[in-house]
């Protein structure tokens, strides 16, 4: 398996020249777009559908008003044309009641558009810490060859809990790193890129409080800062409380094994 991670949004440009049907993306937007993903599946939502732009998932609804609008821009739940969505982006308020056998678009500043701009993968997981042991166990099961690591990011910058994340993920997948250029071994030889090396130094530098490294990120101090959003913090930190994968599957968001 050959692990590679693009740390920083500004290189989902690269991408779009690229043949990725060979490849599975594992897109990461911690706080909060794939946390709040995983819980609207876990609470029963039939599937989420990513847009970038505000503008199309209006279009959607035009097309399918069953369909239910989610997301956020700066954090906040979407106001436009005198509506509000119905949910803004955090996983408390995709309550069983309200989600279940739905269908939500969601657009969101980072998290949707990096698993837009990984549509042309063969396969398309959408992560979190909450889920971050049944994705793992995905892609040793399914014997992927070749996963790119996806980090979506706050604005044009990097996001410290994507990245940690990714590194999480790299420690199940490669426990002890990389594996020298000359182990012949299949199951040993998980090669990690240089990036995805780093994601995994940086969660293993800072896995003994990785929750207090998480609380002073970029993310996490600006979601603290909004008293109905303070408590999304530690509800997306919690690990591994779903046992599902989030895939892509017919353009949406879908819970998978
Ligand atoms: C994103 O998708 O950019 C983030 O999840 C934004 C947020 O939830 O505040």
């Amino acid at each position: 398996m050959r692990i590679e991670a693009f740390l920083t949004p500004s290189e989902l440009t690269g991408l779009a020249g690229r043949n990725l049907r060979e490849k599975v993306c594992v897109v990461f937007d911690v706080l909060r777009a794939t946390s709040t993903f995983a819980t609207a599946l876990n609470n029963g939502a039939a599937g989420i559908i990513p847009v970038g732009e505000i503008s199309e998932a209006l279009e959607l609804k035009k097309q399918r008003p069953d369909v239910l609008l989610g997301g956020e821009r700066n954090g906040l739940k979407i106001h436009v044309n005198g509506r509000d969505f119905d949910f803004g982006n955090s996983p408390r308020e995709y309550a069983p009641e309200k989600v279940r056998g739905r269908t939500i678009v969601s657009a969101t500043t980072n998290g949707t558009r990096a698993v837009r701009a990984c549509m042309g993968a063969g396969t398309v997981i959408a992560s979190s810490f909450l889920n971050l042991s049944a994705t793992s166990n995905f892609l040793l099961e399914r014997k992927f060859e070749s996963v790119l690591l996806v980090c979506a990011g706050t604005g044009e910058r990097a996001a410290l809990e994507d990245i940690l994340a990714a590194g999480a993920l790299c420690a199940t997948l490669a426990p002890h790193g990389t594996a020298p250029a000359t182990t012949s071994q299949s199951h040993a030889s998980t090669t990690l890129s240089d990036s995805a090396q780093l994601a995994l130094a940086a969660f293993k530098q800072g896995q003994a409080d990785l929750s207090g490294t998480i609380f002073n990120s970029e993310n996490a101090r600006r979601l603290l800062g909004i008293p109905e959003l303070r408590e999304d913090v530690e509800f997306c930190l919690r690990r591994d409380v779903y046992e599902f994968v989030a895939a892509l599957k017919e353009g949406a968001i879908r819970s998978v094994g």
